[in-house]
């Protein structure tokens, strides 16, 4: 017999930024942060887990290709998550799997993403809440979805606030074991429906430094990472909560751009410096800026993660329409920057 779960997972835009560890086994983190979970269905992880007594080993494909397990984060997640395994009975198959069967059992995890992986459009986020929500799923896992969380953090950091949708805070904790760094949910996704997140793909590569690396340059060599994790993002994290709390877009995108920009700062602070975005980012900042400007009131709000990918958020439906149409404008088909296509994170326009 087989039994098997599948589970569609997307991923999360940071608002406030999580960049710095505190410990890199744990993936406790040096400040709180928020993010906003895009509609399902977008840019997503979907994963199918199985379990059978024929299977020999733990096994996992990612987008078709057989990965190594050895000593990684997946096997942190699954360790964790079958240390929690209960009873399973499925009637309907006649299958029915003790508590104490798991630690002989060996499951297979075939994971897909329907956007590319590793180009700083948070793919991990999105894969380690899916596997670690899946098996959790297929091992009866009583744990609720904080504590499922603070499994998925250890799988990558980003990933612990894909397990809720609307807006998440990834409160940092105190506990050296990390038992108190979890997500938490803000607003559902119903709280701030207006929005319209647009992603500029501005180019698909794979990133040249990884987040896990550059972030462990940045703690060791920055020293602007140090005032942004103690002066700065306590007091930005407050007021993004009442800024979701109010649906005051003003203030929500000032913080936004604002904190986005002190990120790739801080990369700029680390030795050796760390260069994330590229020219067409450049001009999508200076578009984007321009035209808050001129309208008096942000219309729309940037940030860029580990990648020069735009994540654009707009304030409405007709502001995304208008963003797109400058977009487009700015960057025609067959402009050299080499931006080839909108993703739309949200309902379609
Ligand atoms: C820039 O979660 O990918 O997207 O914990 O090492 O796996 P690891 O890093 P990861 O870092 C994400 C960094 C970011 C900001 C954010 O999502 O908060």
């Amino acid at each position: 017999w087989v039994l098997m779960v599948t589970a569609q997972t997307p991923t999360n835009i940071a608002v406030i930024k999580y960049w710095g560890k505190r410990d890199e086994k744990l993936i406790l983190p040096v400040n709180d942060s928020i993010s906003v979970t895009l509609d399902p269905g977008h840019l997503c992880t979907t994963t199918t887990v199985s379990v059978s007594p024929a299977f020999t080993h733990d096994r996992m494909w990612l987008n078709g290709q057989e990965i190594s397990l050895a000593g990684g984060r997946f096997q942190t997640c699954l360790r964790e998550i079958r240390s929690r395994a209960c009873d399973v009975h499925d009637k309907e198959k006649g299958i029915k799997i003790n508590k104490k069967d798991w630690d002989g059992l060996h499951v297979h995890i075939a994971s897909f993403n329907n956007f590319p992986t590793a180009a700083g459009l948070a793919s991990s986020a999105a894969g380690f809440a899916c596997l670690v929500f899946a098996l959790g799923k297929l091992m009866n896992v009583k744990e609720d979805q904080s504590q499922l969380s603070a499994i998925a953090r250890q799988g990558s950091g980003s990933a612990c606030r894909s397990l809720y949708g609307g807006f998440v805070k990834w409160i940092m904790g105190k506990d050296d074991k990390g038992t108190d760094s979890l997500a938490v949910q803000l607003a559902d996704e119903k709280h701030w429906d207006e929005l319209v997140i647009i992603i500029a793909v501005v180019s698909s590569r794979q990133k040249e430094t990884s987040s896990t690396t550059g972030m462990r340059d940045t703690v060791e060599t920055s020293l602007l990472l140090q005032h942004r994790a103690k002066e700065v993002v306590p007091k930005r994290i407050l007021k993004m909560e009442e800024a979701i709390r109010n649906r005051d877009f003003t203030s929500f995108a000032q913080l936004t751009c604002t904190d986005s920009n002190q990120f790739h700062a801080v990369c700029l602070d680390t030795c050796p410096p760390i260069f994330y975005m590229n020219d067409t980012s450049h001009r999508i900042i200076s578009l984007v800026e321009k035209w808050n400007c001129s309208e008096g009131t942000p219309q729309v709000a940037y940030t860029f993660d580990a990648g020069p990918n735009a994540v654009m958020i707009a304030r409405d439906r007709k502001t995304a329409t208008l963003l797109l149409q400058k977009l487009l404008y700015t960057f025609p088909p067959n402009s050299d920057a080499d931006l080839n296509s909108f993703v739309l994170g949200d309902k379609s326009i």
